[in-house]
């Protein structure tokens, strides 16, 4: 699962990228979510049905745009409606790993991912790192660890971010899914 939010579709982009590199792993059913979508809790603050999907995944992938320097205000709205999930540690165990999209080279990207892996800390999540080692022709090129890292400049999604980032968010994709598949069946 693919829980992303972005404001002007360029992390949606992305998202879809990290999606095709997750189903190139056999096996994995991978689903995309914008997490805009989803309703918030209700007053007794239970979630709505809506949010099953994510309850079953045995991974999750979270991705926002960094803005100011930190996680989308549409992100922390989601990450603050997992309240009643934390409670009951209902994510526990489950994979987690992160991206995040900016428009500076550095953009203080890093700050969104360290959210990110706090988050799934917080929810006792098992984080994937970024795992992708950096090549000529741009692979990596934001040099990132702990999460994927991709640039946009200020051009439609279709021009920006560049190929190579896309390329760099399939293999980040496939690395948590063969992780997941690997989680899963040590598990079992
Ligand atoms: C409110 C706001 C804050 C932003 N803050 C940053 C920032 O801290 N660092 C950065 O590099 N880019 C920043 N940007 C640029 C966005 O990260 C960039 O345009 C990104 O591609 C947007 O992704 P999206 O199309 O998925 O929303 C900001 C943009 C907005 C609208």
């Amino acid at each position: 699962m693919v829980a992303y939010q972005s404001g002007f579709g360029h992390t949606a982009a992305v998202a879809r990228s990290v999606v095709e590199g997750a189903k190139s792993v056999p096996g994995a059913e991978v689903t995309l979510i914008d997490v805009d979508t989803l309703p918030g809790p209700g007053p007794d603050r239970a979630l709505p049905d809506a949010w099953m999907p994510l309850n079953e995944a045995d991974a999750i992938i979270f991705g926002c745009p960094t803005y100011m320097g930190t996680v989308s205000a549409g992100f922390k709205r989601f990450m603050d409606h997992t309240g009643a999930l934390w409670f009951t540690q209902a994510w526990k165990d489950k994979m987690a790993a992160g991206f995040t999209n900016a428009a500076g080279l550095s953009g203080d990207k890093l700050n969104t991912l360290v959210a990110m892996s706090l988050f799934a800390a917080q929810h006792s999540m098992v984080w994937v790192s970024q795992g992708v080692f950096m090549e000529e022709g741009g692979i990596n090129r934001m040099g990132a660890w702990l999460g994927l890292m991709t640039q946009a400049d200020n051009a439609p999604p279709e021009q920006t971010p560049p190929p190579e980032d896309h390329e760099t968010a399939r293999r980040f994709g496939r690395r948590v899914a063969e992780a997941t598949a690997r989680w899963v069946r040590g598990r079992a």
